[in-house]
């Protein structure tokens, strides 16, 4: 019943928004941050490993924590979850999809508009020329243990694409995503704790206006008690259950 409630939601919403987190991946073999044990921030500090003056100051930690999540994004493939979206998307029922996630795997599903809130491990920059790679120019012999990239023109080593703690959301994908959330009537939130700002305030713009809100997480957020459909379930079961179900 709670499936088929939450394909009633998306058969009658006009302008539907998804909002994903790390948990969206993880049935593609990419672990997340806070699930008990497998979660990445049981074993690392965040601000010793991935904050900017870690980049800046401390290269080494900064790069043994990236290379296993570079290694496990590179060989990860969408699963039955990113498809669904997908696919609510060509059929006209997805408006946007607003994602946590830096693996661009809503992309390589298909997915048209995707917005990264916390950018990308595709795109790598240069910190003094400015210049910009893609991951395939960049990390030449970094996988499986080669040195971290460097600007081929200033030597200093490139900053992933990625939001770093100590840094500031992208302007205009932040811009996108709270203005596709302020026109939402429906939001479907999944796969993540929401326990990060300021991305984890962007679902309220759209319950401002009173849009529905579908959550589906393995564990408890703390929008359950608002939710219409809660779904503690695994994304990649659930979504494919829903998109099934839209008549
Ligand atoms: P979290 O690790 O905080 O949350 C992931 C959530 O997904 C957890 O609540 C899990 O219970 C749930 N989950 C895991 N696998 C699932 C599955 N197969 N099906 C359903 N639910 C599942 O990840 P995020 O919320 O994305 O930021 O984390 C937010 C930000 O914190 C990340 O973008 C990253 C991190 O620090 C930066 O790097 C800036
Ligand atoms: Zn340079």
């Amino acid at each position: 019943p709670a499936l088929q409630k939450a394909a009633d939601l998306f058969a009658r919403a006009r302008h539907a928004v998804a909002f994903t987190g790390a948990g969206f991946s993880t049935p593609s073999g990419i672990p997340d941050f806070r699930s008990q044990s497998t979660g990445l921030w049981t074993r690392f500090d965040p601000m010793q490993v991935a904050s900017l003056s870690a980049f800046r100051q401390r290269p080494e930690a900064f790069f043994n924590w990236l290379r296993p999540l570079v290694s496990a994004v590179s060989a990860a493939q969408p699963n039955p979850a990113h498809q669904a979206l997908a696919e609510l998307e060509k059929r006209g029922l997805l408006r946007a999809v607003i994602t946590q996630n830096i693996d661009r795997l809503h992309q390589k599903a298909g997915s048209q508009t995707v917005i990264e809130v916390h950018g990308s491990l595709n795109q790598w920059d240069c910190p003094s020329c400015r210049a910009a790679f893609t991951a395939d120019e960049a990390l030449g012999s970094f996988l499986p243990d080669g040195p971290p990239p460097r600007c081929p023109r200033c030597d200093v080593r490139l900053k992933p694409g990625i939001v770093l703690y100590e840094e500031m959301l992208p302007p205009k994908a932040w811009q996108a995503a709270e203005s596709a959330c302020r026109r939402a009537d429906l939001v479907l939130i999944a796969g993540t704790s929401l326990e990060v700002a300021p991305a984890s305030y962007l679902p309220s713009y759209a319950l401002e206006n009173r849009a529905r809100l579908i959550l589906v997480n393995l564990s408890p957020t703390p929008l359950d008690p608002q939710a219409d459909v809660c779904l503690p379930m695994d994304v990649a079961q659930a979504l494919p259950a829903v998109v099934e179900r839209i008549q």
